[in-house]
């Protein structure tokens, strides 16, 4: 039985007096969670959340990392920098990385790859526009930018990361995919993963993402091979957050 994940994606929002108030709005409620449950911050905020997460069983992750570990790529943050201030994870590949900053799968790949190598847990983003769903082609979209990340990684390494699924339309949209809409996506990432190493396939935690609120959380989440959430909007409100916790506790 694979724990859940619940991991709050900020995005580029946030301030230190805001932030402080829904650390310790989450703090103070959350009380036992039977699932893990992390939070991606901006880089400028993983002090912030070293100093006030420690003490807790939550973590804390960054939402990129620079595929070079140091040297002359001004504006870039290395996983080393990220391990310097205890993040456990770091998204790659969000779609908003692969839209505005060009992203590649085989640069999401090198990336997945960086952060396996120091440490970090990647949350690797998959998930496909709402052209390619209308075209029928979801399953060859997520296919193809998981096949990029397992053709670098060993079998071994395939089991420390953890996938997110995010159909693009559904971001940010109010529109959240069905359960059984999601569940099928999510089958067919772990069948993928199986076909590397059955071990990984059984471990590796497939997340949702999407629209994920209290009011369709659960559903979501009873799903066999929904392992969590990656939520965006939800994140910022502490009492949605919780909730979205509680549903997958
Ligand atoms: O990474 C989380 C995400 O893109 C979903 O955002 O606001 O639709 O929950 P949201």
């Amino acid at each position: 039985m694979r724990r859940k994940l619940i991991a709050g994606n900020w995005k580029m929002n946030g301030s230190l007096s805001g932030n402080q108030a829904l650390l310790n709005g989450i703090k103070e409620e959350i009380g036992q969670a039977n699932c893990d449950v992390a939070v991606c911050v901006p880089a400028p905020y993983l002090a912030q959340c070293r100093d006030s997460l420690s003490a807790t069983l939550i973590g804390w992750g960054g939402q990129d990392l620079s595929v070079h570990e140091s040297g002359a790529y001004t504006g870039e943050v290395s996983a080393s920098m990220l391990r310097d201030f205890g993040a456990k994870y770091v998204i790659v590949g969000h779609s908003e990385r692969r839209s505005y900053h060009g992203e590649s799968d085989d640069a999401v790949a090198a990336k997945t790859a960086r952060a396996l190598r120091s440490g970090l847990v990647p949350i690797v983003c998959v998930g496909e526009l709402l052209s390619e769903r209308e075209a029928g082609q979801t399953a060859a979209v997520v296919g193809r930018q998981l096949d990029a990340v397992m053709a670098v990684l060993s079998a071994d390494d395939l089991a420390n990361i953890v996938i997110a699924y995010e159909p693009v339309w559904a971001i940010g949209t109010g529109k959240t995919a069905t359960p059984d809409m999601a569940q099928e996506v999510h089958a067919l990432l772990r069948k993928r993963l199986a076909a590397k190493s059955p071990a990984a396939a059984e471990k590796v935690q497939i997340l949702y993402g999407g629209s994920m609120k209290p009011d369709n959380a659960a559903d979501l989440l009873r799903m066999a091979d929904i392992d969590g959430g990656l939520i965006g909007g939800a994140a910022l409100k502490a009492s949605d957050f919780l909730a979205i916790i509680r549903a997958a506790s």
